[in-house]
């Protein structure tokens, strides 16, 4: 458990940057110093940091892994952890939010649901005093003194790899290659960004159009219905681009069920890389996933020690990420962690 009295802030802090930089972040300094109860928050005066975390919701086998992340990284700091599932809904996040403020913790760190419409609650945080941390996805704030860093993935560049491996895959195309494209949670930041990047890839070759797409809200069920819609309206579908590997699943039932064979009569792109992708993309039936990592719980709670304790954190720090094909799926499957 953290005491602070055991250590003076910045002697603490400094302690604490070598975690941070032992984490590969990435990213330019943000030195304000952050809100401070004095007694962690909860009230108790033994010291304990206090972290009220808003998760979007249970959408997706990449969410429950960044819960699980969460939840044992906080344990394993010895930070106390005030847990808000908001069911893909805004208004609970800003609820939340704001149950936070009143019980006055010392940090909160959260998911946005979508990234516009934050800024309010946002300011109410900085005026309380209380530091706050974006985690996985990005507000569209101008006032980016609102929040003090965020630690995610490059979303854009998750879109363009996926671009980028179609466009080699389907060079020798000599007609149109019809793409239908699953977006993510409409307003979100996985889905603006992943649908940009992959537009800008694949204008690389004219060949290569989309001729629907519309959002299955990351989920199973969402990408099962949607697809199924694509089929009935479009006689002729190539390519499906998957913002997340749980409408892909959901989407391979609708593909089977209208005598298509997912992975040959339509290829398939997906993000994420959690079992179920990675067993798709194995067995053949998904044809490329790049990846984007759950697991932020640990580097969260150095960034969380940091800003409590007033130190300098990176404006931004990204996670590490790569891309699968079948072969490698295969391989990486065995010691694949979630
Ligand atoms: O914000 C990350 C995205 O949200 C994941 O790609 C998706 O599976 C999740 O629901």
């Amino acid at each position: 458990m953290l005491k602070t009295g055991t250590f003076t802030r910045r002697g603490l802090g400094t302690l604490l940057a070598a975690g941070l930089l032992a984490g590969g972040l990435v990213g330019c300094a943000n030195s304000d110093t952050g809100g401070d109860s004095g007694d962690g928050g909860d009230g108790s005066g033994n010291g304990t940091i206090v972290l009220g975390f808003s998760q979007v919701g249970a959408e997706s086998g990449w969410r429950t892994a960044n819960t699980t992340s969460v939840k044992e990284a906080a344990a394993e700091a010895g930070i106390e952890l005030k847990f808000d599932d908001a069911q893909q809904k805004q208004e609970n996040q800003i609820k939340a939010i704001r149950n936070f403020i009143q019980q006055k913790v010392d940090v909160i760190a959260f998911s946005p649901v979508v990234e516009s419409g934050w800024d309010t609650v946002l300011k109410e945080a900085k005026d309380a005093d209380i530091p706050v941390i974006l985690t996985d996805r990005a507000v569209d704030s101008a006032d980016t003194s609102l929040y003090k860093t965020f630690i995610g993935s490059d979303f854009v560049k998750e879109g363009r790899l996926s671009g980028e491996w179609l466009v080699e895959e389907k060079k020798a195309a000599t007609g149109p290659v019809n793409i239908v494209e699953l977006q993510g949670t409409t307003g979100s930041a996985p889905a603006n960004d992943r649908k940009k990047g992959f537009a800008e890839a694949i204008a690389a070759n004219p060949n290569l159009k989309i001729v629907a797409s519309q959002s299955g809200d990351f989920t199973r069920a969402g990408g099962k219905q949607v697809m199924e819609q694509f089929l009935k309206a479009n006689p002729k579908i190539d390519v499906l681009f998957a913002h997340n590997d749980d409408m892909g699943l959901g989407a391979l039932e609708a593909i089977t069920a209208a005598g298509k064979v997912p992975g040959k009569d339509i290829t398939i792109i997906t993000i994420d890389a959690v079992k179920d992708g990675m067993q798709a993309l194995a067995d053949g039936k998904f044809n490329f996933i790049a990846e984007c990592s759950p697991l932020l719980g640990p580097q969260l709670m150095d960034l969380v020690k940091k800003v409590h304790a007033g130190e300098s954190v990176p404006t931004r720090v990204e996670t590490e990420e790569t891309t699968f094909t079948q072969e490698q799926a295969k391989a990486a499957l065995p010691t694949r962690k979630y």
